[in-house]
């Protein structure tokens, strides 16, 4: 297939056709890593099998009323049964890359490496293996995607400094374990997310609200400091034999009101609480005095000093731009605003199945962009971009029309503004639990049939979609 075949699915399809969505041809970098992701809880399943212990999530889901239609992730796609069909998806899709997380207390059942459960270390062996072997897809680990083992919770979690050793210390051992094969590690995924969603909201696990105003930023200090002390650690003691790179996945909407970019939203507290420390060395000044206000000591030390060399991996989030005043899509760059203050949106974007969730192509380029500006012009993975629906849809017209528009204003950033995109993840290889809304909203380009005991995955049009783009490394005339 041409990508003009895609365009005119596009058009088919009945979606608008504004200037930002006028198409781009062109190719990405030669060695352009196309990826697509996965998380343990969201996706592995045997919740108690061969010796692993409970994470969070396992007590967060197991509480009623906590996730949607009571849902857990005991058995999820289960996956940790199924590691070949996993590939076998991966082979079809034509990805080089597969993101995919460690589960910390299938590894270390309480958090420390005093015990070290060797089958649940196989699995992510024999996952590795299978990946290497099957034309070679080679993986990129997340080490924390938020199911952080509970004995480590019951002694206060990210909230107790002592976390930061621990994690270190889990970090130093999947290196020396998986390191001569994984070359890509992502230490922390979204930060922001888990500080503020976990522990400020309390909508997801370990989920506290009582103290909203200041444990998201304790926790989110010490999500920094785990991250530093894993990125030193990797690259003085591992890099230089194993040769690999290593970094943050953070997430970000994109937000703009009147041509401006909302800075405080976007540079200083969102985007900027974690990429400013990392990039920087220091909170920004705004954050700084945010948390003097809130009578609370997060001094940077010496830890962060380097963390913006090298490689450096951002993530750019899934849905960029949430929320705008409803001024037609001409004018999109001049029209988001925040969502706490005034949330409108603009008719003519698409929904998604998540609330929070628009189909607004324009925002990913913007913030591309803004990154490149705002922070040095780092290389950067793009580690999750994808889109829900709420019905069983194999035609996923809505994903592939997605992927379309989003891939190709990422082209546009890459080509017309110079961003230096290495690489392109799609969420999700196939539908899993998405956290507390549970399985309702499903994001995967394969369907898993959760009526079937077999769980059985079958690929959505937007398979095909992905991989043409892969194949085509891009949009050819
Ligand atoms: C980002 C998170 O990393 C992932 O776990 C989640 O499922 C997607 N966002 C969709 O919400």
């Amino acid at each position: 297939y041409s990508a003009r075949y895609y365009i005119d699915i596009v058009k088919q399809n009945g979606f608008p056709a504004g200037e930002d969505e006028l198409p781009l041809y062109g190719h990405f970098r030669d060695d352009m890593m196309w990826s697509t992701a996965t998380a343990s809880y969201q996706i592995e399943g045997a919740w108690r099998a061969d010796g692993k212990g409970l994470s969070i999530w396992d007590t967060f889901a197991h509480t009623p009323l906590r996730v949607s239609n009571d849902d857990t992730g005991d058995v999820a796609c289960d996956s940790y049964h199924k590691p070949d069909e996993d590939v076998r998806m991966l082979q079809n899709l034509g990805v080089g890359f597969y993101r995919f997380s460690i589960s910390w207390s299938r590894v270390l059942p309480d958090g420390t490496t005093a015990h070290v459960n060797e089958p649940g270390l196989r699995y992510y062996e024999y996952l590795v293996d299978a990946l290497l072997s099957s034309n070679s897809t080679l993986p990129q680990i997340t080490l924390f995607h938020w199911d952080l083992p509970q004995a480590l919770q019951d002694v206060g979690g990210w909230e107790n400094d002592t976390i930061v050793e621990r994690f270190t210390q889990y970090a130093d051992l999947m290196f020396s374990r998986l390191g001569h094969k994984v070359k890509h590690w992502i230490t922390i995924n979204e930060p922001y997310i888990f500080t503020n969603i976990g522990h400020g909201y309390g909508a997801a696990a370990p989920g506290i609200s009582f103290r909203p105003g200041t444990l998201p930023y304790i926790v989110g200090h010490n999500l920094l400091k785990a991250h530093a002390e894993a990125w030193h650690l990797y690259n003085s003691t591992y890099r230089p034999s194993q040769k690999g790179i290593i970094s943050i996945t953070l997430n970000s909407d994109w937000r703009a009101f009147r041509g401006l970019v909302i800075n405080t939203v976007l540079s200083q507290f969102q985007l900027g609480w974690f990429a400013h420390p990392i990039f920087v060395g220091d909170y920004s000044e705004l954050m700084k005095t945010t948390i003097r206000n809130r009578s609370l000591e997060l001094v940077c030390g010496r830890v962060w000093a380097g963390l913006g060399c090298g490689s450096v991996w951002v993530w750019v989030g899934l849905g960029v731009a949430v929320c705008g005043c409803g001024r037609g899509l001409a004018e999109v760059d001049v029209l988001l605003c925040s969502r706490g203050t005034g949330t409108v949106v603009d008719r003519a974007w698409l929904d998604s199945g998540s609330g929070w969730l628009k189909v607004t192509p324009f925002g990913f380029r913007r913030i591309l962009k803004f990154i490149k500006e705002n922070y040095g012009n780092p290389p950067i993975i793009v580690t999750e971009n994808g889109v829900s629906q709420r019905q069983m849809d194999l035609n996923d017209t809505l994903r592939q029309h997605y992927y379309t528009e989003y891939i190709n204003q990422a082209l546009k950033a890459y080509l017309l503004d110079g961003v230096d995109i290495r690489g392109y993840t799609a969420w999700s290889l196939m539908d899993n639990l998405e956290w507390a809304t549970g399985f309702a909203e499903q994001f995967g380009l394969y369907f898993v049939n959760r009526s079937d005991p077999k769980l059985t995955r079958t690929p959505k049009v937007s398979v095909q979609t992905f991989s043409t783009i892969i194949r085509c490394n891009g949009f050819p005339d």
